[in-house]
């Protein structure tokens, strides 16, 4: 079953000029309010814990979001609840023809007409069945990622069986606004690490001199329920008995 609670946290970084900051906008996938250390101590959060308890971030305890990926990122990028846009049955499917309808503009797409460059690493699932649908043509002038949801972590493999149709394949792009091209060079790494380091190489070669919004968007931790096995075990994680709450720690 596809819950998908996301949670965001927008860490503004530096500020440029007073009125331009660069903005970093975080989204971790299906992420429940009670899967943080600070709401169930059960569970290890450190990093998440000490960016919620910054004295520049505000906790937004009573904000709520749509129960699956397609209604939430659409309303987030276009502004609009997802009944004006169409899209709050569910999640755009691997063979549905359709996306996040173009007359809604994104605000990337605004942020670029205020001198801004607009990156994306991970997560889109707003539509790719054409290119007018895909993040480099909705304001992202980069974008290394998912087109759709429940990837393998390592593999980057998504499959769907629709009837007697099976859709399987590689879901791993590197697009800019011209081109658009899978890219297998990231089979057998998992993928928090591997939108992590694709974000800390966008933001080293940006231009300082201009301000940027860059989303990154987290798989984890969307099922399918993987993690690096080095992490497995650790202490913490051991105690917990339930085997799908221990991976989430
Ligand atoms: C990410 O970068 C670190 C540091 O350079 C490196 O050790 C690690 O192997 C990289 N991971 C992936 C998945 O590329």
């Amino acid at each position: 079953m596809l819950s998908a609670l996301v949670s965001v946290i927008v860490v503004v970084l530096t500020v440029d000029a007073v009125r331009r900051p660069n903005i970093l906008l975080i989204v971790a996938d299906d992420h429940g309010w009670n899967d943080v250390d600070w709401h169930d101590p059960t569970l290890n959060t450190p990093n998440l814990n000490t960016l919620a308890h910054d004295e520049h971030t505000v906790q937004l305890d009573y904000a709520y979001v749509n129960q699956v990926c397609s209604p939430t990122r659409s309303a987030l990028f276009s502004g609009y609840y997802p009944y004006h846009l169409g899209t709050q049955h569910y999640v755009f499917e691997w063979l549905e023809p359709s996306g996040v309808p173009l007359e809604y503009i994104f605000f990337p797409e605004k942020l670029k007409t205020l001198g801004y460059n607009t990156y994306m690493v991970g997560k889109w699932h707003l539509g790719y069945c054409k290119h007018e649908f895909l993040p480099t043509r909705r304001g992202f002038e980069k974008f290394r990622g998912y087109y759709g949801g429940s990837e393998n972590y390592y593999t980057h493999e998504a499959s769907q069986d629709e009837g007697e149709v099976t859709v399987r394949g590689l879901d791993y792009f590197q697009d800019t606004r011209q081109s658009f091209a899978a890219d297998w060079s990231k089979t057998g790494l998992y993928s928090t690490e591997v939108f992590t380091n694709e974000t800390i190489t966008l933001l080293q070669n940006h231009d300082k001199k201009r301000p940027f919004f860059f989303y990154l968007a987290f798989q984890a931790v969307h099922s399918p329920l993987q993690m690096p096995p080095s992490r497995y075990m650790e202490e913490k994680c051991s105690k917990i008995t339930r085997k799908n709450r221990q991976i989430y720690c």
